[in-house]
């Protein structure tokens, strides 16, 4: 798996960083030794082929799945064993839970409007 980032913020303190993440499900090992920063407001994607760990990693950032090992701060803050609901992320599903009226943007959009995020953050979006 690659992670894009957007390197718009040289400099930047992280805001997440990720440390030494693994995930097995089992004997199969999902997730081996993951480390990355990201700035607050960083773009990143992680590419990589089907079945390599994409969402298992986002799950365990969103605490919707308990890493092996490993460690996941926010600002600073250890939050590896908070459950989803402590934590300040949301995932907009590749399938199911989408809404097929909407853009890709829309989608997005919608989680953050409904927590009222301030309308200058989500203005981007309103473009589309
Ligand atoms: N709950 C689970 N139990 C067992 N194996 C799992 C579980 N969740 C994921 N896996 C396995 O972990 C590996 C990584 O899966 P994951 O869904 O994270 O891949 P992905 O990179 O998101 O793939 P895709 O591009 O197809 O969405 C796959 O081999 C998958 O079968
Ligand atoms: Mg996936």
């Amino acid at each position: 798996m690659t992670a894009v980032h957007d390197d718009s913020a040289p400099g930047a303190r992280p805001h997440l960083t990720i440390t030494d993440l693994s995930k097995s499900f089992g004997r199969f090992v999902a997730l081996s030794g993951i480390s990355f920063d990201i700035a607050e407001g960083e773009f990143v994607c992680f590419l990589g082929p089907s079945g390599c760990g994409k969402t298992t990693l986002l799950r365990a950032i969103a605490g919707l799945e308990v890493q092996s090992s490993g460690r996941i701060e926010l600002a600073g803050r250890d939050i590896s064993r908070l459950p989803p609901a402590e934590r300040d992320f949301g995932i907009v599903f590749q399938s199911y839970a989408l809404f097929p009226n909407l853009t890709v943007v829309r989608n997005i959009a919608y989680g953050l409007e409904n927590r009222k995020l301030a309308a200058c953050r989500t203005r981007a979006c309103k473009d589309w």
